[in-house]
């Protein structure tokens, strides 16, 4: 299939909106920037669409889609029994990098909810994601638009890399402004549940909400309790080299990943190291890149998933990684961080 790369970096194009819209209408599959990742956009209310979603990413059938909205009158129709909960959180962070897990109508097939009875519901802030979501009829079902396993994608290059060829077309918006996926929190739980950590805290919901807890599939994720999102539980954003995080005091840390990459280069094995515009000089040897600024810790979420793929393209054998626990986004980054590691972590 020829995909169709549409470029507005510079802003909407509202003739291929439209030809967007129609390509989502007939089925097909349009991929689209959001302020969070690029979505792998297609009808979320046709079931042959959310089966090509599937199908273009190589995803497992079990794992259910986010339906995308673009105003607030649209999620009646989607769900059953809204709770006063998701009114709230609208009013707070709608539209943003926030996604709701609801009871689902009717008219949400199962194909797009992984066969569940809820549906996740996002109503994203980007302007091309919210032109493309009312040109298509209202509802697009939209999971990252990466290969299921590799890190989500964060600007076009990334999507024509993973789904060319596999899609209708793709629509160039730039970079990602957060670089990482949706907070997902539940509200069928008694207590308002989070499913994964996202820019959207732990604590600026319950600043919303009173209370709400973190999934305890999250906290023990190595542990025998099972993630509640069904994506959680799989192997995911991994780089071809083995990748290890190595957590502790900033100075012990330099030390420990210097000694580290000295004894993989006396191995005849290449190394590389993840660390930040500040701590770059303190690097001696191996590829050292820098994610960004531990003073403005969006451009660390912005720029972690391209940096992992930036190493695939290189013949690094094993990357060494700072940790990034830093005061809004520590969780999120972290969260991604750790599963593209595997839980490889050294204490110093
Ligand atoms: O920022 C985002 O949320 C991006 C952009 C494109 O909007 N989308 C995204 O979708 O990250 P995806 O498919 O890569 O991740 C969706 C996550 C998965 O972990 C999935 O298991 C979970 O949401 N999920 C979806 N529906 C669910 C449901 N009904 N119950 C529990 N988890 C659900
Ligand atoms: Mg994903």
């Amino acid at each position: 299939m020829d995909t169709i790369y549409e470029d507005m970096r510079d802003g909407l194009d509202l003739d291929a909106i439209r030809r967007g819209g129609e390509i989502l209408k007939k089925g097909g599959l349009v991929a689209f920037p959001t302020e969070t990742v690029y979505g792998l956009g297609g009808n979320a209310l046709d079931a042959e669409a959310s089966a090509k979603i599937y199908a273009a990413k190589g995803r497992p059938s079990d794992n259910p889609l986010i339906v995308h909205i673009a105003d607030w009158d649209a999620i009646e129709a989607i769900t059953e029994g809204l709770p006063p909960a998701a009114k709230l959180l609208a009013d707070a962070f709608w539209p943003g990098p926030l996604t709701m897990i609801l009871n689902k109508s009717e008219l949400v097939p199962r194909a797009t909810t992984g066969g569940l009875a809820t549906v996740a519901i996002r109503m994203p802030s980007h302007p091309i994601a919210r032109a493309l979501i009312r040109a298509a009829g209202g509802y697009i079902a939209a999971p990252s638009a990466n290969t299921s396993g590799r890190p989500s994608t964060t600007r076009a290059s990334h999507v024509v890399e993973d789904l060319s060829g596999k899609i209708d077309m793709i629509i160039d918006g730039g970079d990602a402004d957060i670089g990482l996926e949706s907070t997902i929190i539940d509200l069928t739980e008694e207590v308002p549940t989070v499913l994964r950590p996202g820019y959207i805290s732990l604590e600026m919901l319950r600043g919303v909400l009173g209370s709400v807890e973190l999934d305890r599939g999250l906290i023990a994720a190595d542990s025998k309790i099972r993630p509640k999102a069904p994506g959680m539980k799989y192997r995911h954003y991994a780089p071809k080299a083995e990748l290890i995080i190595v957590e502790g005091p900033a100075e012990r840390v330099r030390e420990k990943i210097n000694s580290l990459v000295h004894e993989q280069l006396a191995r005849g094995r290449k190394a590389g190291v993840i660390g930040t515009d500040e701590s770059l000089l303190y690097y001696k040897e191996g590829d050292v890149r820098s994610v960004g600024t531990r003073e403005d810790e969006i451009t660390i979420a912005q720029h972690l998933f391209g940096l992992l793929r930036e190493f695939d393209e290189s013949d690094i054998a094993v990357i060494y990684s700072e940790s990034f626990e830093t005061p809004q986004m520590g969780q999120a980054i972290m969260n991604r961080l750790i599963k593209a590691a595997g839980h490889q972590i050294i204490q110093v």
